[in-house]
């Protein structure tokens, strides 16, 4: 059995205090979840102040992205080991604003899959295909370029570790959520593509988490299907009781 997980990315949004605040009411809403993983990625700037807050909770903490390196001279940038250091046990990569913006590539996500690993922190690997993407049946293309370039030279035994998370970027902050077969379709065909990479039974416990505008009021219907195993929320991860909802789902 695949244990659900609901991570909320915050994004650029949040002062300490703010960040502060938000987990504190995440923690009081949340205290007694037990049978599925919480996760919260707030800006770098306040991880260390949230991990006092979240420390005898439920609830984790991811970091939205990291470098490849451990240490030295990479200006700005921010290793796995640190994450770790500052109590993250999960880390997003690629998510398609930073592929967009800033011109990520699948192998350089998997430079960081890799170092990530070995540092003792989750990925969460973000894949998803733009609209015009879709409209040009281009989909299962970008998925399996994105899914095979972003795991290249795992072992079974590390994709134990690792997190998929697909979000059709025309769903991500529009309010236009991808309809559950749209989902589900998706869903099954990265699977697919995961046993084809690894084994049967990697692609059984692989975990896919869907994303991109999961609010209360359809993460229901998105986790009745077969192969959503939970979801990254974005806007709705900012709101304490809109994303205490979305981690009470109901099948
Ligand atoms: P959204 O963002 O829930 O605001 O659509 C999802 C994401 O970008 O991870």
């Amino acid at each position: 059995m695949r244990r659900p997980i609901i991570a909320g990315n915050w994004k650029l949004n949040l002062t300490i205090t703010e960040s502060k605040q938000l987990a504190q009411q995440l923690v009081n809403h949340l205290a007694d979840v037990a049978d599925r993983d919480i996760v919260i990625a707030p800006v770098f700037t306040a991880l260390t102040s949230v991990a006092e807050i979240i420390e005898k909770s439920p609830i984790q903490l991811a970091g939205q992205n990291c470098y490849p390196q451990t240490t030295g001279a990479f200006t700005g940038e921010v290793s796995p080991k640190l994450l770790r250091d500052s109590g993250c046990h999960y880390v997003i990569l690629g998510h398609s604003e930073r592929r967009q913006l800033l011109g990520e590539t699948d192998s350089f996500i998997n430079q960081k899959l890799l170092k990530t690993l070995e540092a003792d922190l989750k990925p969460i690997l973000c894949i998803g295909e733009t609209l015009q993407e879709r409209e040009d049946q281009q989909m299962q293309e970008i998925l399996s370029r994105q899914i095979k370039g972003g795991l290249t030279n795992l072992t079974e035994e590390q994709m134990g570790d690792v997190i998929i998370a697909y979000e059709p970027i025309w769903a991500i902050g529009t309010g236009k959520t991808a309809t559950t077969e749209q989902a589900q379709q998706a869903h099954a065909f990265i699977r697919n593509l995961v046993l084809e990479l690894f084994s049967p039974g990697v692609a059984a416990e692989t975990r896919i988490l869907y994303g991109g505008s999961v609010k209360p009021d359809n993460v229901d219907g998105l986790m009745g299907e077969e192969d959503i195993d939970g979801a990254l929320v974005g806007g709705a991860s900012l709101k304490a009781e809109d994303f205490s909802r979305i981690v009470r789902f109901k099948k």
